[in-house]
């Protein structure tokens, strides 16, 4: 009954007053704080779904590639680039003025196997993998040099326990892998800003591995410039004192901080699993695709009350926050449909599968508006 009354009154607030909150975007509701911005798709970007880049234009200010500058999508054989997507995502931004950042150079995931091979299939040494890095980077940040302002330069290297993550990178090149991505990315275009990105950034081990990696990186005076966390959350993690306790220390640095791929998962996660890596998969099930025909109210209601308090706490880093970046643009082309359970129904971002706002999309239009009446 309680929760009833509560999520009545909470679409009431939020009902009652779109004629006011609807003539607000996000980018104009945040221009004072921080960037917000949405990762386009490769059907995006190739003009498949018109409305939804309309969408991304009227409400963002700043974009990210979701897969289309990975390396395998990019760079899909030796010597053969492709950037008939890439330079289509560009023009898009450049059109409307976005801040456009790159994602990714370095990951151990949607990397081929190639990279780290010969032409007879034997794992390379060192210097000839980092002369292939070398080369790669140069070449896909030196094409959209000034034109894309940030890149993911490293994503995922630290793992669980705070170690480096066993990743081929690793093992071939050594530590120094991450300090010369970092440089070649530096030497490709000296303007653009450049990132440590990574998810699960609340966990005290994690933290402490990203937080030791900076340092190191700082120390030796590498350009680093930001620090990414993906922000692939859940209704209860991380909490707001694990997120309070993570935005202090990631700040502490003085580099920027980015929310870089925003999503709340509200559907239920076998094993309780926080993470957000790619090859992670469960078996579906009907429990774990519990709103196949739409989110009830309550739960809409619980979505936004989560983005609320997420947002209350952005504001709260807002100097050092700055951007927060959602990983899709609507629930219907959310990765969520399919990852870490293939065909769910998924309802993690704050506009829904009609491109319409979403009760969550009122309520962070609501956090920004009570810290301007303060
Ligand atoms: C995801 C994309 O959204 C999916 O389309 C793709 O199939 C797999 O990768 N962390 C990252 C992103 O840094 O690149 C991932 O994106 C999600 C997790």
């Amino acid at each position: 009954m309680k929760l009833l009354t509560a999520s009545i009154l909470f679409s009431l607030l939020f009902t009652a007053l779109p004629a006011e909150l609807n003539s607000q975007t996000l980018k104009e509701a945040f221009k004072e704080y921080f960037l917000i911005g949405g990762a386009i798709s490769d059907f995006q970007a190739a003009g498949k779904e018109p409305e939804a880049l309309e969408l991304a234009a009227e409400q963002f200010n700043t974009i990210t590639p979701e897969n289309m500058l990975k390396w395998e999508r990019v760079h899909p054989e030796p010597g053969k680039y492709n950037f008939e997507l890439s330079d289509k995502l560009i023009e898009f931004g450049l059109k409307n003025g976005m801040f456009i950042v790159g994602h990714t150079l370095v990951w151990h995931n949607q990397t081929p196997d190639w990279v780290f091979k010969d032409d007879n299939g034997n794992y390379l040494d060192r210097e000839q993998l980092l002369e292939r890095l070398r080369e790669h980077i140069h070449t896909v940040v030196g094409r959209y040099k000034g034109k894309i302002k940030g890149w993911d330069v490293v994503n995922e290297a630290v793992d669980e326990d705070g170690s480096l993550r066993k990743s081929k990178w690793l093992e071939i090149i050594g530590e120094d892998y991450i300090e010369k991505a970092f440089e070649y990315a530096h030497e490709a275009d000296p303007e653009a800003e450049l990132y440590y990105n990574d998810f699960n950034t609340w966990h005290k081990a994690k933290r402490d591995g990203i937080m030791k990696l900076v340092r190191n990186l700082l120390d030796k005076g590498v350009k680093i410039d930001g620090i990414g966390l993906q922000g692939h959350w859940g209704l209860d993690y991380p909490s707001l004192d694990e997120l309070d306790e993570s935005l202090q220390e990631y700040s502490s640095t003085g580099l920027k901080i980015m929310i870089t791929e925003l999503d709340i998962n509200i559907l239920p996660t076998p094993n309780n699993y926080t993470g957000a890596e790619i090859t992670k998969s469960f078996e579906q099930q009907k429990k774990y695709n519990p709103y196949p025909d739409g989110l009830p109210d309550s739960m809409q209601t619980v979505l936004a009350e989560r983005y609320a308090e997420l947002f209350g706490k952005f504001l709260k880093y807002r100097d050092s926050i700055t951007r927060v970046t959602f990983w899709g643009i609507h629930d219907g082309h959310s990765w969520l449909n399919n990852w870490p359970i293939r065909g769910r129904t998924s309802y993690p971002l704050l506009f829904d599968r009609e491109l319409k706002p979403k009760p969550a999309f009122y309520a962070v239009i609501k956090t920004v508006k009570e810290i301007n009446c303060k």
